[in-house]
């Protein structure tokens, strides 16, 4: 993955409407495998439009939520607000400026799908002498590969191959390296970088992901908007007639204009500072 702190321009508004929320037992698992109490401080880092401020800001005194994208940031600020969630301080920078950030120690450093675009080893050291002793550095994605599949509602699949191919269409073959399945694994390759630092390793564990997740013809539109690799400024003048031809697909694909939406499992790669 290129380093590009920019990736995400232009997505925020779509990523609430368009991606799937994380396992509902996350905030539980979070509290009791970090025995999170309401102090201390945790750094979210590539918050995005506040995803993890939502759910893990009320386990803490005082939250920090960095990204250095503006649109995110203001979505985020916007959501948090809407939601009653005051113990957040948004920062814009990307996660290499944590060392000059200010930020005091943390209990808890988060990365929300986010620590695939990082300098990871050179990030991950800055986070270790971030944390307090017994703090802990916590990868947070959705995880298909290997998953066992849960029972859905009876739904077609979103025909993610057919949508892959139209992309490509539209914005070439180099577009086609970041379509996956590069994302499957990433754990087994955190848990390596994390082996190389003063972490000195991690453990993963899961929590079941919403396999009751429906998703319309707009919601699926708003997920591959919320990509960095089919964000919409890319399509440039061809947006409407991309646009036109993804919802005939989906269409195509289930009549009723509804899809299943399992994003898997929600994995914790999780790192603890001894
Ligand atoms: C896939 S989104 C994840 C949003 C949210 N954390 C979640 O769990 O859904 C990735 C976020 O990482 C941010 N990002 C990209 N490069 C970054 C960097 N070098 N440092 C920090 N954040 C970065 C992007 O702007 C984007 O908001």
């Amino acid at each position: 993955m290129e380093f590009d702190p920019q990736a995400f321009q232009g997505t925020a508004e779509y990523y609430a409407i368009g991606r799937p929320p994380y396992s509902d037992q996350l905030v539980d698992i979070m509290s009791r495998e970090l025995s999170l109490n309401g102090t201390g401080q945790l750094l979210d880092v590539g918050c995005g439009p506040g995803v993890l401020e939502l759910e893990l800001a009320r386990l803490v005194r005082q939250t920090v939520a960095l990204d250095p994208e503006a649109g995110m940031l203001r979505e985020g600020q916007r959501r948090c607000l809407r939601a009653g969630v005051e113990n957040v301080r948004w920062i814009q920078g990307a996660a290499e400026d944590i060392p000059t950030l200010g930020v005091g120690p943390c209990r808890v450093v988060t990365f929300g799908q986010s620590f695939h675009r990082v300098r990871q080893l050179e990030v991950a050291e800055s986070v270790y002498d971030l944390l307090e002793p017994g703090g802990s550095l916590v990868l947070i994605s959705n995880e298909v590969d290997g998953r066992p599949l849960p029972d859905g509602p009876g739904y077609p699949d979103i025909p993610r191959a057919a949508v892959r191919e139209l992309i490509v269409a539209y914005l070439g073959e180099g577009t086609r390296q970041y379509l996956g399945p590069w994302l499957q694994g990433l754990a087994t390759k955190f848990e390596n970088t994390l082996m190389q630092t003063r972490f000195g390793g991690s453990r993963t564990i899961y929590a079941p992901g919403r396999s009751d997740l429906i998703s319309d013809v707009d919601t699926v539109v708003a997920n591959y908007y919320s990509m960095s690799y089919s964000a919409p400024r890319l399509f440039g003048d061809r947006r409407v007639e991309f646009e036109d031809d993804l919802r005939r697909l989906l269409c195509e694909h289930s009549p009723t204009g509804l899809f299943w939406d399992w994003p898997g499992d929600t994995e914790l790669v999780i790192a603890t500072k001894p």
